[in-house]
């Protein structure tokens, strides 16, 4: 039987390699900043290079080590850019955090053809791709690594409010979590999910313009902090979740318990 130690919970990343999308803001940005703390190098990647600059520099600061790289994730050439640019700079990514993704903020029947595909293509097209590549690699180096894709609460419910295909896309990254994760155990490559509720960030700020004070209608009265995902985030990337692949961890303050 193999020997771990008691008990076994290290989530020392010194060595890894991350790869984090959509780390301009909100949870990307919390994201890539616990992993550099845990001792990961992080690979920070979005549209807006100034913000991943300033993120880098604030990493560096802390003792971390960064790059930053611009990535659109619709754009399939882009990521196999960004990706070959991170191997270039940093070498192989061990982990990868899709979380890059955008609401639709839409009823079905008003969304142009545009909007379908922006939406289809940067929470579901792009991550699949991303994802690949990553895998790609690593098997073709007989090499094992860690995947979390940022699905949402919404996969699993949908409150008839304009946001019909998010719900589908944040399904569709839940089965994707599960089917590649059967597809690459073998191979070493854990494949999880996070689930959020409402968590505070720019996507957030926008739904709250929307559809006013949403933390009224939560338990706690409260939208989450992005920090209170730190300890799911890690646990899915550390040693201790060897065994754990193909799962949805659903974080949101009981909100949709009620
Ligand atoms: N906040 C919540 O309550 C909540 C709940 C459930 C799920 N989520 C999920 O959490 C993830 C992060 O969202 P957030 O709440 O942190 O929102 P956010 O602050 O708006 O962050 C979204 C990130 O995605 C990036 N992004 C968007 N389109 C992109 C593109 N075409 N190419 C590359 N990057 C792109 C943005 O960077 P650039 O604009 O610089 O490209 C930004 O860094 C999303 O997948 C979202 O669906 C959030």
């Amino acid at each position: 039987m193999t020997q771990y130690p008691l008990p076994n919970n290290a989530a020392d990343l010194t060595g890894d390699i991350a790869f984090v999308t959509g780390a301009s803001s909100g949870l990307g940005r919390r994201f890539a900043q616990v992993i550099a703390a845990s001792g990961a190098t992080v690979v920070v990647t979005a549209r807006r290079k100034a913000k991943l600059d300033q993120l880098v520099e604030e990493i560096t600061a802390a003792g971390g080590r960064a790059v930053a790289i611009e990535m659109d994730v619709t754009d399939a050439d882009s990521i196999f850019a960004a990706y070959q640019s991170a191997v270039d700079q940093v070498g192989v990514p061990t982990i990868l955090i899709n979380n890059a993704g955008i609401p639709d903020a839409q009823y079905a029947t008003k969304m142009s053809v545009e909007l379908i595909d922006s939406v289809i293509g940067t929470n579901l097209r792009g991550p699949f791709i991303l994802a690949s590549e990553f895998a790609r690699r690593l098997i073709a180096e007989k090499r094992g690594g860690r995947i979390v894709n940022v699905a949402s609460m919404a996969a699993f419910r949908y409150d008839g409010h304009g946001a019909a295909l998010y719900s589908i896309t944040k399904a569709a990254v839940v089965r994707m979590t599960a089917a590649l994760s059967v597809e690459w155990a073998r191979f070493n490559i854990n494949v999880n999910a996070i689930a959020p509720g409402m968590f505070a960030s720019e996507m957030m700020d926008g739904m709250l313009e929307r559809m006013g004070d949403l933390a009224a209608r939560t338990p706690r009265k409260r939208i989450g902090q992005p920090a209170q995902m730190d300890s799911t985030l890690l646990f899915l990337i550390s040693p201790a979740s060897e065994a754990v692949t193909g799962t949805t961890v659903q974080i949101d303050d009981g909100q949709s318990a009620k």
